[in-house]
């Protein structure tokens, strides 16, 4: 069984963090969406694992991930020009594949109950493809699957417009090589790309079983800023605490990692809090379900419910700063902690919400 990580891919709708970041890399709990896929999969023992790249962010990809021996297991990393859809990766990836089986996990998808069970629902020689479906409340979003009354596929419609079924597809799905043959025929969505659901949808006109599986935990596609910070707090609600980091003069309430080399001075902490290596917080109060990145800076503010990536700061803030993301290296801050007025500087199509009195 081989792996497949799709982390090409536009990412549009993460802008701006993904202006300069590929979006499979923006961290959750500290650590960067792909890492946890690639988790998944190694636990299950897959070690030839083969990665989708995009001409725009595949070099900061490759040196994220490397060669795979920090994971313990090997990357073959294949260049897509375009982003031509799901199928249209696996197409590309095909060379690579050879004629195993593999599973395909879309870099930007986060599962907490693993694919242990995705992986047992397949059976040699008897099915040609698993996926997993969790009941979602917007299906008009996902490509969705419509079962029968025993549970069965009997069909897979890609963003439905009118209600259909609530089971949206995951994206980690297992295929043989079957998969390869129904692509060879596919046409181009509306949309323009080669859809997986399509691909699928062969596999059953064609006569082979496909298996779904349920979710077990929690799933997230972390399509959106919100979507983020929401994983952000799935990941670090199964934190446990860890104080590696000096702490001085500071209360330190429930589930909380420091890293060696963070500081925390004169401040309350409520945990769950992620704080990562050379980050600074003094004088100040992180609420919980908060990420602080390496060497980001909290100072004289306060911060909960958001994620602080490497090197951004917040100093001298009159208000609690909420469900925030800030972008590496990003700026905010007052003059002093009683002024009134704020000091941002932002990047391109970057938002601020304040609330009014
Ligand atoms: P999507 O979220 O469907 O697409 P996107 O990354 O272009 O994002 P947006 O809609 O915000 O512009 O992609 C799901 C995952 O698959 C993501 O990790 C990117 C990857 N992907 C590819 O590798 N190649 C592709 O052709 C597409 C469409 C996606």
């Amino acid at each position: 069984m081989k792996g497949l990580i799709l982390s090409g891919g536009k990412g549009t709708r993460l802008r701006p963090l993904t202006h300069t970041r590929a979006k499979q890399l923006v961290p959750i709990g500290n650590r960067a969406n792909l890492d946890y896929a690639v988790d998944d999969l190694s636990d299950m023992g897959i070690r030839d694992i083969v990665v989708v790249i995009s001409p725009e962010t595949g070099t900061e990809v490759q040196n994220h991930l490397g060669d795979g021996s920090a994971y313990g297991v090997n990357f073959t990393y294949v260049l897509q020009d375009q982003p031509l859809g799901l199928a249209h990766a696996v197409k590309t990836a095909r060379p690579h594949l050879g004629e195993e089986p593999f599973v395909m996990y879309l870099g930007d998808n986060l599962l907490t109950g693993g694919i242990g069970h995705l992986l047992e629902a397949y059976h040699e020689g008897e099915t040609a493809a698993c996926i997993l479906l969790t009941e979602v409340p917007n299906p008009q979003s996902f490509g969705v699957a419509v079962l029968d009354e025993q549970g069965q596929i009997s069909r897979l419609i890609e963003k439905p417009a009118e209600y259909v079924s609530p089971w949206a597809l995951v994206g980690v799905y297992l295929f043989t090589p079957l998969i390869h043959k129904v692509i060879e025929t596919l046409q181009p969505s509306p949309r323009g790309e080669l859809e997986i659901t399509d691909a699928i949808q062969g596999l059953i006109d064609w006569g082979f079983t496909v298996r779904s599986e349920k979710v077990r935990g929690w799933w997230k596609d972390t399509g959106k800023p919100e979507d983020l910070l929401d994983a952000n707090r799935l990941v670090l609600s199964r934190l446990e605490r860890n104080i590696a980091g000096t702490v001085e003069e500071s209360e330190l309430v429930g589930e909380i990692e420091i890293a060696a080399g963070a500081v925390v001075r004169n401040s309350r902490l409520r945990g769950p809090i992620s704080i990562a290596a050379g980050a600074v917080i003094e004088n100040a109060y992180v609420g919980p379900y908060t990420s602080i990145g390496q060497n980001a800076v909290v100072k004289d503010a306060e911060v909960e419910y958001s994620i602080l990536m490497q090197g951004a700061q917040i100093r001298h803030l009159s208000r609690r700063l909420d469900a925030s993301i800030l972008g590496e290296e990003a700026w905010m801050g007052g003059r002093s902690r009683k002024s009134h007025s704020y000091q941002v500087i932002l990047g391109d199509r970057s938002s601020v919400v304040v609330d009014g009195e």
